[in-house]
């Protein structure tokens, strides 16, 4: 999907393709660094983060076991719920795995937090975070994320995996959307 097929429901583009990707590069690179030597076990956040996963985890030159979740913070409109429930759990055991969460974006950061404690509960070595996208803005709570691709204005956006009502996951880029999309 490009521009062109979107028509006018993309208000601004807020990275592109190409900043995606070369973000994406010098990301997996630290991870390399940091975990020279260990097998990493990257845990997806169903759905928005599955493209974030695919080029990261292909980026990285670490060994990685790839594993899923997926939790509802969210319905179907913008608004953050605060109320945090598991839709579908991990298959792995985290007992003294590096645990790598791979998020799409940190918006108030109440899903998060609540991830993260909940990892943390099951004996991992260690839980670290990686997301593509953050909302400095709207962070609700302070979360010690290692690894942030891109500070974004607190804005609803679009693409690279992220949705308005189950659309535009498969944009390439990261976009607002137009007003009109939302009446
Ligand atoms: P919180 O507020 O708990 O939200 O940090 C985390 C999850 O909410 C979704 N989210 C968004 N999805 N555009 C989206 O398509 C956005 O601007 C947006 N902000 C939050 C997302 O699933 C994230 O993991
Ligand atoms: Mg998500």
């Amino acid at each position: 999907m490009d521009s062109q097929d979107l028509g006018t429901d993309i208000e601004r583009i807020l990275v592109t393709e190409e900043q995606i990707a070369s973000r994406l590069r010098e990301l997996a690179a630290d991870i390399d660094a940091d975990y020279a030597g260990k097998d990493i076990l990257v845990v997806g956040v169903l759905k928005g983060a599955v493209m974030v996963m695919a080029d990261l985890a292909r980026a990285l030159h670490s060994h990685v076991t790839m594993d899923w979740m997926a939790v509802s913070s969210y319905g179907s409109g913008t608004q953050s719920s605060g109320v945090v429930r598991i839709l579908k759990d991990l298959d792995a055991d985290l007992t003294d795995r590096h645990v790598l969460i791979v998020e799409d974006i940190i918006d108030s950061g109440l899903t998060l937090s609540w991830l993260i404690a909940n990892l943390n509960s099951r004996g991992p070595a260690s839980v670290e975070v990686c997301t593509l996208l953050r909302k400095p803005e709207a962070a609700k709570v302070d979360i010690d994320v290692k690894y942030v691709g891109f500070d974004v204005p607190n804005e609803f956006v679009v693409g690279y995996g992220l949705d308005y009502s189950e659309k535009y996951r498969n944009v390439p880029f990261v976009a607002t959307l137009a007003p009109h999309v939302y009446s």
